[in-house]
């Protein structure tokens, strides 16, 4: 069966099979290859990319060989790159093999170029080229984006220019990762999405969400299609409303030049929590592949409502976080934070009402909502199914509301969890709340299954 890191290699090798047999693929290893990481003196590389990849590595997922050229401006040899990308694993990721470790980072380098300038793009095809030579990699090429979106233009340009975008034969390939945000707005997606495909082919090119390759995520699609007891409940008739909310308890941590920019709107919900409503309300997928399962969530997408300007104040609302303290420490305001703007009116929190126009779903309300240093940190999705027509029992907690749920855990705790009424045990005809759940990694309080 399908687990988390073999899907994400499925669905980047999928483009290159065209195996229909979706999950038979599910365990091979990806060819050799050297992913080339744009920006890699940034943070997403120390606290993402490289703790992803040797997970990855340790698990032995990765291909041999395999190998990362880190490309960024700042100034640095093979070895100071290393040295800080031992630390990034030594920080992210569960206490490691020192063995392993040295392994891994034995196949890590870097060169230093810029963004835009001729030379160094042919610097790094030579280096490129020395490396796959040397590591028997036949010239499988990823190039990564881990760039300020601004730098990306440039970048996708000279990599034309240089011939980096090509596959070296017939044998080989050449891909390139982007990851939001993909533009600022229409326009610019248009015109980014032009320029991609001036140099690279669609089948080269990936654009990429990391909530995709979350546990839970995944398994929302095994929970609602591989069992048979959700689908005649999961529409109009028996759901009252969804809720899908991801809450952050940090703050903008140090990002102001991005997030400033960007906003919670566009930071989260317009990529990963609707990514989550597309799983949640999408039709079954004809087959469990990565265009199948694209194709269903795109219509769930097109389906949404579009706002009218009056909906607007009815139907959305923004804020932004102010000083507070948290768990006995205190914490600037997002205005106070270092490099926004005193007048800043960009949200940090968001959250809005939608509805999807289509058979399974008119009428009903989506709630979504995201934040940052609210008080938990929790990312779920809560389907609330409609109430019986009147009430029988007398509740013992009045939280009538609270019964008829399936919440879906995607962080922390992963997990399911069904919330209904039963009777109170005794000589007693109320009901209470009982809730019944599984973690997906067996932490929960009572281990695969409790009841409390
Ligand atoms: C990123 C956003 O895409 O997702 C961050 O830019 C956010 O602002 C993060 O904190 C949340 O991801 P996760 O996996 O921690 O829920």
């Amino acid at each position: 069966m399908a687990d988390g890191n073999q899907y994400q290699e499925y669905a980047l090798s999928e483009k290159n099979s065209q195996n229909p047999n979706g999950l038979s693929q599910l365990l091979t290893v990806p060819d050799p290859c050297i992913m080339a990481i744009f920006g890699a003196s940034g943070d997403l590389t120390k606290r993402m990319l490289i703790p992803s990849l040797y997970e990855l590595f340790s698990a032995k997922l990765l291909p041999e060989n395999f190998t990362v050229l880190g490309y960024s401006r700042k100034e640095m040899d093979d070895k100071i790159f290393r040295e800080s990308m031992n630390e990034a694993i030594k920080t992210y990721c569960d206490p490691g093999n020192d063995e392993c470790i040295k392994h891994f980072l034995s196949n890590i380098y870097y060169l230093p170029g810029k963004y835009d300038d001729e030379a160094s793009y042919l610097s790094l095809k030579e280096k490129l080229d020395a490396l796959c030579k040397e590591k028997n990699i036949y010239g499988n090429r990823l190039l990564y984006m881990s760039v300020p979106p601004e730098a990306i233009p440039e970048i996708v340009n000279q990599l034309g220019k240089s011939g980096l975008n090509r596959n070296i034969d017939d044998d080989s390939w050449t891909r390139i990762i982007f990851e939001k945000p993909f533009g600022h707005d229409l326009e610019s997606a248009k015109l980014l999405n032009k320029r991609i495909r001036k140099y690279f082919r669609e089948e080269q090119v990936y654009r990429i969400d990391h909530y995709l390759g979350k546990e839970t995520v995944q398994n929302i699609i095994v929970t609602r299609f591989a069992n048979g007891i959700f689908e005649p409940l999961w529409n109009r008739n028996y759901i009252d409303h969804v809720e899908i909310t991801s809450a952050e308890n940090i703050g903008i941590e140090g990002r102001a030049g991005y997030f400033d920019s960007t906003g919670a709107l566009k930071d989260m919900v317009q990529n990963h929590l609707l990514q989550l409503l597309g799983y949640i309300a999408m039709e079954p997928p004809a087959m469990f592949d990565a265009k199948s399962i694209r194709d269903e969530s795109l219509k769930v997408i097109q389906s949404l409502r579009p706002y009218e300007l009056s909906d607007v104040d009815k139907m959305v609302i923004r804020g932004q976080y102010t000083s507070s303290v948290v768990r006995g420490k205190n914490v600037e305001g997002y205005r106070e934070e270092e490099g926004v703007p005193i007048d800043s009116r960009t949200e940090t929190f968001v959250a809005l009402k939608t509805y999807i126009d289509n058979w399974r779903w008119g009428g009903v309300p989506f709630y979504i909502r995201t934040g940052k240093r609210l008080p938990t940190k929790v990312t779920e999705i809560v389907i609330h199914f409609r109430s019986t027509p009147y009430h029988l029992f007398k509740n013992k907690d009045d939280m009538a509301e609270s019964y008829n749920q399936l919440v879906i855990r995607i962080q922390p705790d992963e997990g399911i969890l069904i919330k209904f009424a039963m009777k109170v045990p005794g000589y007693i005809s109320e009901s209470e709340k009982r809730q019944y759940g599984f973690s997906l990694f067996r932490s929960w309080r009572c281990g695969p299954s409790y009841c409390l």
